[in-house]
């Protein structure tokens, strides 16, 4: 069965680059139809859990919780295990982690927080071509990722964090598999900051509405919405054509 559900409602708004008292204003002023937020290690490691809480119960917001955990597998259970009381819906793994860690990982959300999905990140967006041929050797980008989401379709991760690009690759690796992964796509902007050249340091973006349409379960979006001047029009903008779920 489809619905109908509000793009707002399915984009979560990254709270980077914000003292703890603009956090507050923000959120304070961030309307009801964006009820997600993600948070990231900087605000995590500043201010942990409480802030965690206040977000849920002060500001009614559920949250994405992107701490991109990579160490051997026991570590990383364990750190998972300790975040098991905080009331956070998504949690961020390494894929490259590799297959024991991915396994200890959903053991420990099994038995301790089944409430929670988690997302593998494969390689980070700020390594290009020439970076992942330095590091790791690799000169086949789309096989290299591809083994990263098969690895998450085998050991029952819930998501994996992608380039809006990468999607095609996922559903591939989905059809092969039999398998679907909820697709969380960061890398997005309004069509007049890519042609006002507003990117960032993102180097390839789609709109939102191009990044829905290739099967983005949901968005990540930090500056085009934390910094707009009428965060409420963008969220029109966002919101101008709805789509099936
Ligand atoms: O401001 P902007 O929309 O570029 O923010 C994107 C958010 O998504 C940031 O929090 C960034 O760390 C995160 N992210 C990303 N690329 C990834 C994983 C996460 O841009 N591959």
């Amino acid at each position: 069965m489809t619905s109908t559900v509000l793009n707002s409602a399915r984009t979560m708004v990254a709270l980077d680059n914000m003292d703890l008292s603009t956090m507050h204003a923000f959120l304070e002023s961030l309307p009801k139809e964006c009820p997600w937020v993600k948070v990231g290690l900087e605000q995590y490691l500043a201010h942990g859990k409480t802030l965690i809480n206040t977000i849920h119960d002060k500001y009614e917001k559920r949250i994405f919780l992107d701490l991109k955990l990579h160490d051997i597998p026991n570590t990383v259970a364990k750190s998972l295990g300790s975040l098991s009381d905080l009331p956070v819906e998504f949690i961020t793994v390494h894929l490259g982690g590799g297959k024991a860690m991915l396994e200890a990982v959903q053991k420990t959300r099994n038995e301790k927080m089944d409430h929670v999905k988690i997302l593998g990140v494969s390689f980070l967006t700020s390594l290009d071509k020439l970076d992942l041929k330095e590091v790791f050797g690799i000169t086949n980008t789309d096989e290299a990722f591809k083994r990263l989401f098969n690895l998450a379709l085998i050991t029952g991760t819930q998501g994996v964090v992608c380039s809006p690009f990468e999607l095609p690759l996922i559903k591939e690796s989905e059809k092969e598999r039999n398998k679907v992964l909820t697709k969380v796509c960061p890398g997005i902007r309004f069509n007049d900051e890519i042609t006002g050249g507003g990117l960032g340091d993102q180097k390839r973006v789609l709109n939102p509405h191009e990044a829905f349409g290739l099967g983005a379960d949901f968005l990540v979006m930090g500056r085009s919405l934390t910094q707009a001047n009428d965060i409420q029009a963008r969220i029109n903008e966002l919101n101008a054509r709805s789509s099936l779920k």
